[in-house]
Formats: C-alpha cells, structure tokens, sequence
C-alpha cells in the first residue's frame, strides 16, 4: 500500500493530487489560470509563477482535506522536475522539497511526460511493450516502451508540437485561448472543404507542423484579401483531419513495425474527440486513452507515474534541480 502527495506546476495549472495505491484518486485539486491567461491570448510565464505562489497553499490545505488524510500518513511527495517554465516549475519544486524535509519523506522529481503516459495506468493496466502517441501543447512524439518505465523515443517533431499548432489555428480563426478544445468542437460541425498540405508525409516516424500552421495562415490571408469568406467550422474540419491523417498513419504504422499489444495516447490533445474516433476505428492494435479529465495537466497524472517510481525506489534528493528541457529517455528504469 502507498499514499503519494503529488504536486505539478509545469505551466498554468497548480494541481495537487493524493494517489492511493495504484489507482483510487483521493484528490486532485486544480487550480486553473486559463481565464487570465486568455486575457493575452497564450500563457504569460511571469503571471502563471506568481499565481502558483498565491495559491499553493490553498491547493495544499484542499487536496488534504479532500482526501482526508494527515501529512503524516503520506509515504513519499512527487514533484514535476521539468519540462515547463522554469518560474512556475521551481513553485512546486519548492513546495515539494519543504513538504518532504519538514515530515522526513521520500522525495520523487517526475518528468511531466511520463506524468502524462502514466495517466493511463489510472483506467487499466498498460500492456507492454506499448506505443505511446505523445501529444501536448509541448510535445508531439511517438515512444516506444518494451516494458514498465522504459522509454525510447522513436519519432517526434522536427518543429512545432501539435497542441501548439492548435493553439495558433485557434489564434488566426480568433477563437478564445486555448484554441485546441474549440477546434474540436467546430470540427465536428465543419466539411473537410478546404485543401491542406499533408505535413511530413514521409516514411519517418517524425512529425512537422509548421507548414500546415503557415498553410492555415496563408489560407486565411489570401481569403481576406480576396475578399472572401471563410467558414470556420470548415477550416477547424480541414485542418484536423489533415493533422489527425499524419498522427494517427505514423502511430499505426510504428505500433505495426515494433509489434507492440497496445496503443497508448497521452497530452492534452488526447482529449480531441477526432483523434479518439480515428484511431480506435483504424487501428487493429487496442487503443487506450485517459479518462478526459486527467489528459490535460493535473498532479494525479505526476502521482501515477511517481507510485511506479516509488515501487522502484527510485527517489531524488533533494539538491534536485527544476529542468526546464528534459530528455525523457534519462529517466528510463532498467530491469
Ligand atoms: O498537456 P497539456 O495540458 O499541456 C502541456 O503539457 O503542453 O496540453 C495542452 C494542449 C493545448 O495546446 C490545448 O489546446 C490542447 O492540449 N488540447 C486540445 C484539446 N484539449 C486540449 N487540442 C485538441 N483537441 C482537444 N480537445
Ligand atoms: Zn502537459
């Protein structure tokens, strides 16, 4: 039996969640900036630390109440280490290193990514080796893992990551910050009309999403000038099924050549209701995906992959450092 205290800070959210044994949630408190972030259209690294710092007291005293357990009951506290912004990164940090010095506990600095690949361990037990797609505001990368908390990463971007394409189509169509979950939902209401490049269309496992980000902006100019209108549920359709198209072609055709038993999606965009349809009715590869609230970042997703770690006894000291960049390949544990 364990009780993990996990705490992630990486971008805009402070999240504070209590994981007891492998799956029962005891809490997991979110503090959201999105309202004042949407207010300049994107986060602003100086707001997001500072807000962490006002409120992480407050996430403390409501996940332990939420959970109804004493600081003295939790066996180890789990921070993210990196990737994020540095300010909002070195809130938890140091909310983590006091928590543990002050009751004498294991300390555990988690990599974001694996937070969110482990948040599909809280619906059903990973089949390994596994293929997980990657896919966050931060991240497009696909990662092999032959068995629990090893990671390869077999293919990734070559410049933007697909939440952050998501977020600037969103900015061009002039739709509220994040643009990604708004897209979403136009797209179901849109006809894939309007022609769009195939990004990367190659036989690598790499994705590119700059060119079609330029081609949706291009679009949108040339219409404008022309003195043409634009359908936006239309454009949200054509350029999701022209990103959907490349992310779920290279994911099934890794999943094929590594012969792995499961597909596993994790970022915030594993939330996007195109890319859950396409690859469960294309892939003959089981696909499994976190339950909607634990796609985009919360600390049950830290605390998950922390209680792998910590079945490992694979604990951090606490000279532990925040890393704004991190390889998530270091953090592999052999067996
Ligand atoms: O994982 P996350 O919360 O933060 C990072 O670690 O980056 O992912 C946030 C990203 C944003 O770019 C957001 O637009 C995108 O996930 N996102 C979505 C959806 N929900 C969140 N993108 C497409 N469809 C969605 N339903
Ligand atoms: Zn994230």
């Amino acid at each position: 039996m364990s009780l993990i205290l996990a705490i992630e800070s990486s971008c805009d959210e402070m999240s504070i969640s209590i994981l007891k044994d492998k799956r029962e949630i005891l809490c997991n408190v979110v503090a959201s900036q999105i309202d004042t972030h949407r207010l300049f259209g994107g986060v602003v690294p100086e707001i997001a630390s500072r807000m962490h710092v006002e409120c992480v007291s407050t996430v403390l005293k409501t996940a332990l109440k939420e959970a109804n357990v004493d600081m003295n009951d939790i066996d180890a506290i789990a921070v993210t280490k990196g990737p994020g912004l540095v300010g909002s990164l070195h809130v938890g940090m140091q909310a983590a290193k006091t928590l543990a010095l002050a009751y004498h506990k294991p300390f555990i600095g988690v990599h974001h990514i694996a937070g969110h690949i482990y948040a599909n361990d809280l619906v059903e037990d990973i089949q390994y080796p596994c293929l997980c797609l990657v896919v966050s505001g931060g991240h497009s990368e696909l990662v092999y893992m032959k068995h629990e908390f090893s990671f390869e990463v077999i293919g990734q971007t070559l410049d933007d990551a697909i939440g952050e394409a998501y977020d600037k189509v969103g900015r061009v169509l002039h739709l509220p910050y994040p643009g990604g979950p708004v897209i979403d939902k136009m797209a179901k209401d849109g006809k894939c009309v309007y022609e769009l490049p195939l990004p990367l269309n190659d036989d690598s496992y790499n994705f590119s999403f700059s060119g079609l980000k330029s081609a949706v902006i291009n679009f949108c100019h040339n219409a404008s000038q022309r003195g043409e209108t634009i359908v936006p549920e239309d454009l949200a359709c054509s350029f999701q099924s022209v990103a959907l198209e490349v992310l779920v072609s290279k994911t099934i055709k890794a999943a094929k050549d590594y012969g792995v038993k499961q597909i596993i999606v994790a970022g915030g965009v594993s939330a996007n209701a195109g890319l859950r349809n396409k690859l469960t009715k294309e892939s003959s590869i089981p696909a499994l995906f976190p339950p909607m609230k634990y796609c985009t970042d919360n600390a049950a997703m830290i605390a998950s992959a922390a209680r792998v770690m910590f079945e490992h006894q694979k604990f951090s000291s606490l000279d532990l450092s925040v890393k704004p960049s991190y390889d998530l390949e270091e953090e592999s544990i052999e067996v």
